[in-house]
């Protein structure tokens, strides 16, 4: 863009919903659900909580966790749907009880050791054919951290290599099963949404705007460092075409995945990125760059929701992009046991501005 812009830039949006956040419990999640509750409609909770919540019980408790922090203000209008973690103590029965019962919405899979809390995950995704073609007769979701843990695979093609390994031959099985491939990073995962009836794929606000020169080209970046790893700029490219494109099979999620400073400025960095405060305004800053304001919604209030079987909020939010840089905002949050947790995103919060919610 020119340096010379006079004119403020605005678009209406219906509200957005967050479809993979992280929520972490006690003081963590006291200090960032309120974030996710003020800007979105709906959030879906990944359970990768210590121990991880693997039936209804833990994650009915969980839930109301998340009520009681996020403040009465924000609970009315936010709504978390609840993730179970697929590993050998899911119990189907418990499961679709607690589908029946509105309390699950989604069962995610992680490959044991491929991220943060993924330890009590799957060896294989086919182990569990049985409970996905359950999950496939009543309409369960399943998301997938897709990223192979074989480690003659370099990090950079493990998603390719997970898909085409282990997710394909379950598509193929279990064809009336609805998938998401979480997180998408590269053209692979693209290709794989747009070859396979009934997957979709979420974009982190992150794999759109970094590529790994970021994360290692000036100094090696830990608040960068996430699963999947950023990828390339060619495949960060890719991404943004297919979320700009208004396509209805992409949409967004935020992946937002607080970790307090001590574990990200480590000799082990821990992956994931906190990005809840400005998720919202890095991808209007983007599609903004990209003169796709216009497709903005679709990508994070509509296309989710589609896919999920649910209305889209009746409320819409004003954001408004500053002329100048706007205001200097906080950098890091402190949560009550004073953990310092790094916020994504800090140059397009201070440009852009969200103006009430209100009904339309
Ligand atoms: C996530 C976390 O910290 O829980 N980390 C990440 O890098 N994305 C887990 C995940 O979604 O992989
Ligand atoms: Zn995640």
């Amino acid at each position: 863009m020119s340096g010379w812009e006079t004119e403020t830039v605005s678009v209406e949006i219906v509200v957005p919903d967050d479809w993979h956040v992280h929520f972490r419990d006690d003081e963590m999640l006291a200090a960032v659900a309120p974030f996710t509750a003020r800007g979105f409609h709906r959030a879906l909770v990944m359970p990768n909580l210590v121990p991880p919540i693997t039936n209804t019980t833990t994650a009915a408790a969980y839930r109301d966790r998340i009520l009681a922090s996020v403040g009465p203000d924000a609970r009315g209008d936010f709504t978390p749907l609840m993730g179970l973690y697929l590993n050998d103590d899911l119990d189907v029965d418990d499961l679709l009880a607690g589908h029946r019962d509105g309390i699950v919405f989604a069962v995610k899979y992680y490959p044991a050791g491929a991220t943060t809390n993924s330890e009590a995950g799957g060896a294989s995704l086919a182990g569990y054919r049985s409970a996905l073609e359950v999950m496939a007769g009543v309409g369960i979701p399943l998301l997938v951290h897709a990223e192979s843990t074989d480690p003659e695979v370099d990090i950079f093609d493990r998603e390719a290599a997970f898909l085409e390994a282990e997710l394909a031959p379950i598509c193929d099985e279990v064809p009336e099963l609805k998938v998401t491939v979480e997180h998408v990073s590269t053209r692979a995962g693209l290709d794989f949404v747009r070859g396979h009836t009934g997957v979709a794929g979420s974009i982190t606000p992150h794999h759109l705007t970094c590529d790994r020169s970021d994360l290692l080209a000036n100094g090696l970046r830990p608040h960068l460092y996430c699963k999947p790893v950023i990828n390339s700029r060619e495949e960060r490219l890719a991404l943004v075409a297919a979320a700009t494109s208004g396509d209805p099979r992409f949409f967004f999620g935020t992946d937002s995945a607080p970790h307090p400073l001590s574990d990200k400025e480590s000799v082990s960095a821990k992956p994931g990125i906190f990005s809840a405060p400005h998720a919202l305004e890095v991808v209007a800053e983007l599609f903004y760059q990209r003169g796709a304001l216009d497709r903005l919604e679709a990508f994070v209030s509509l296309n989710g929701a589609a896919h999920y079987g649910l209305e889209a909020s009746a409320e819409v939010v004003r954001l408004e992009r500053a002329v100048g840089e706007g205001v200097e905002g906080a950098t890091t949050i402190l949560s009550a046991d004073g953990s310092e947790v790094r916020i994504f995103g800090v140059d397009a919060g201070r440009r852009w501005s969200r103006l009430s919610r209100r009904c339309c």
